[in-house]
């Protein structure tokens, strides 16, 4: 018996788009949606203060895809040169159990994670969307614009704000380079971003004992906003105000709630999930002028409709190792 090994490079030069992402997690939502997966929440480790260390596992059928996904985030690395999120991914074969590959998961994370900002906007922005706001210009939120500029074909103007300006200044360089026609404006402070803004979406340091810029009153009529760092970067108020509150798994969310860390001022009432939107068991946005917030925890049924296709690409190319096991 052996598994395939991949570096991030080598799941890098697998040359996955985020188009193919895009389908890969619409996808595995829709068949999370049909009831098609298993996805217990995810537990954790906590080593250092705001630090974690998550075991995210899944199955998803169909896709037939089954692993988990072993992921740290430290929000001192940057500061020592290292990257904030890294990890390691695990396939297993569903009908023996026996691992079939092993990759890291940084890759595949950042990706799935603006997958998921993406798919938000699909079913919960206006589809005229044109002008968006970026909280936070790190790995997530790089991958989040490229997401929605499939997602929302209309979008021309990004409004970027980040607590060092030379990193918001990295991402315009970088993200004007990719999509030459989008207009990137610095914003020195978190409310500039919101102005006028179809969507906006936070992708700050996840911290436990947050001071959210983003407040009520500041979300357009119409408008979306998307948090990929639980409740961080908004408060309580501006997520209540909003007429639909969404989330990407409702048994995760409440079950990091329980442990009385997150997410205490969420709105009572979860409206729907991206599953059941995608499986069209519920409606997502239905008029121009509702204000609708999605919390995107992250979900291990992304991540693994995202590696089975990195896999069957590497067995077809027969990129990475082949370790015995
Ligand atoms: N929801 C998901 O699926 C998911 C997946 C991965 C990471 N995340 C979360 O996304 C967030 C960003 O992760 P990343 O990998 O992009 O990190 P990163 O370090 O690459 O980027 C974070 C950026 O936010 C900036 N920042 C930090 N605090 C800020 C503040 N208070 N105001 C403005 N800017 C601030 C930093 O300077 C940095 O540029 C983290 O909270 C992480 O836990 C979510």
């Amino acid at each position: 018996m052996e598994l395939i090994y991949l570096s991030r490079k080598d799941v890098e030069d697998l040359h996955m788009t985020m188009k193919d992402v895009l389908a890969a997690v619409d996808n595995g939502f829709r068949l999370k949606g049909l009831g098609k997966t298993e996805m217990p929440p995810k537990p954790g480790i906590h080593p250092r203060p705001n630090a974690f260390i998550h075991a995210m596992p899944a199955y998803v059928q169909e896709v037939e895809a089954a692993g988990l996904k072993w992921v740290s985030g430290y929000p001192s690395n940057p500061g020592k040169g290292l990257p904030y999120i890294t990890g390691l991914l695990v396939l297993n074969d569903p009908a023996t159990g026996i691992p079939i590959a092993v990759m890291d998961c940084a890759w595949i994370t950042a990706m799935r994670t603006g997958a998921s900002a993406g798919i938000a906007a699909k079913y919960l922005a206006r589809p005229d969307s044109c002008t968006a706001g970026i909280l936070g210009c790190g790995v997530q939120a790089r991958t989040s614009l490229m997401a929605l500029v499939e997602t929302l074909p209309q979008l021309k103007e990004v409004r970027c704000c980040d607590v060092f300006p030379a990193a918001a200044k990295r991402f315009m360089d970088e993200m004007g380079k990719l999509f030459p026609k989008l207009q990137l404006i610095p914003c020195d402070k978190p409310a500039d971003i919101m102005k006028d803004a179809d969507v906006v979406f936070s992708a700050i340091a996840l911290v436990t004992k947050p001071k959210p810029p983003l407040d009520a009153g500041m979300l357009k009529a119409g408008g979306l906003g998307v948090s990929l760092d639980y409740d961080s970067a908004w408060t309580s108020a501006a997520m209540k105000e909003c007429d639909k509150f969404c989330t990407d798994d409702v048994g995760q969310m409440l079950s990091i709630k329980e442990h009385g860390v997150y997410f205490s001022g969420i709105p009572k009432k979860i409206y729907a999930d991206l599953g059941e939107l995608a499986a069209g068991k519920k409606k997502g946005r239905t008029n121009a002028r509702e204000k609708i917030f999605a919390m995107n925890m992250g979900i291990a049924v992304d991540d693994m409709v995202t590696a089975k296709v990195l896999y069957e690409r590497a067995v077809k190319t027969g990129a990475g190792v082949r370790l015995p096991l």
